[in-house]
């Protein structure tokens, strides 16, 4: 049995997510979605929300279940007894990033393996910045969440302001 963990803010889980978490589950027996906190970032979703956003939208996939974690990446990787975790990456800046981000998380607990899965195609460009973006401007993110997960995203839809 191999787990594998796909962990992130998810704030908010975007189809470019879901394009990762598929490729993991092709992979791996299990997957667990971790719904974690970056400790340099400020969230638009609150982690409860980022959870059922998560949960969701991976509901129609066999295998993968969403967790919440507060802890550190290390402590859960072995709590679940995982094999590896997997990160998607799109650009040179993401890779530097998720190396830098590989080699901290093994210096601290050897048996921790990092895969990283590149995106490509129609999800490529894909970001949960480019999400909330969308919604700052009013508009509806449709085909960039899960279509199940639209309403909830949508509380953060900013409504027009009639000026004064
Ligand atoms: O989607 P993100 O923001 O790139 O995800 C980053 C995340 C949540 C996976 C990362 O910040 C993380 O592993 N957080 C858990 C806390 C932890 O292990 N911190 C130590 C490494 S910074």
């Amino acid at each position: 049995m191999s787990l594998a963990i796909v962990p992130g803010s998810f704030d908010p889980l975007t189809m470019g997510h879901l394009d990762l978490i598929r490729k993991a589950a092709k992979r791996y027996d299990e997957v667990v979605v971790a719904v974690m906190v970056n400790p340099a970032k400020r969230y638009c979703f609150d982690m409860k929300t980022r959870l059922e956003i998560a949960r969701l939208s991976v509901a129609d996939i066999p295998r993968v279940s969403v967790i919440a974690d507060r802890g550190l990446l290390i402590d859960l990787y072995d709590r679940l007894g995982a094999k590896a975790v997997c990160k998607g990456w799109r650009n040179e800046e993401d890779y530097a990033y998720e190396i830098r981000m590989a080699d901290w998380n093994r210096a601290h607990n050897p048996r921790f393996r990092t895969e990283l899965i590149h995106s490509r195609g129609e999800f490529a460009d894909l970001s949960s910045t480019a999400v909330r973006q969308k919604l700052l401007r009013g508009e509806i993110p449709e085909g960039w969440v899960h279509p199940n997960a639209l309403q909830i995203v949508l509380t953060k839809l900013k409504k027009g302001e009639s000026e004064t």
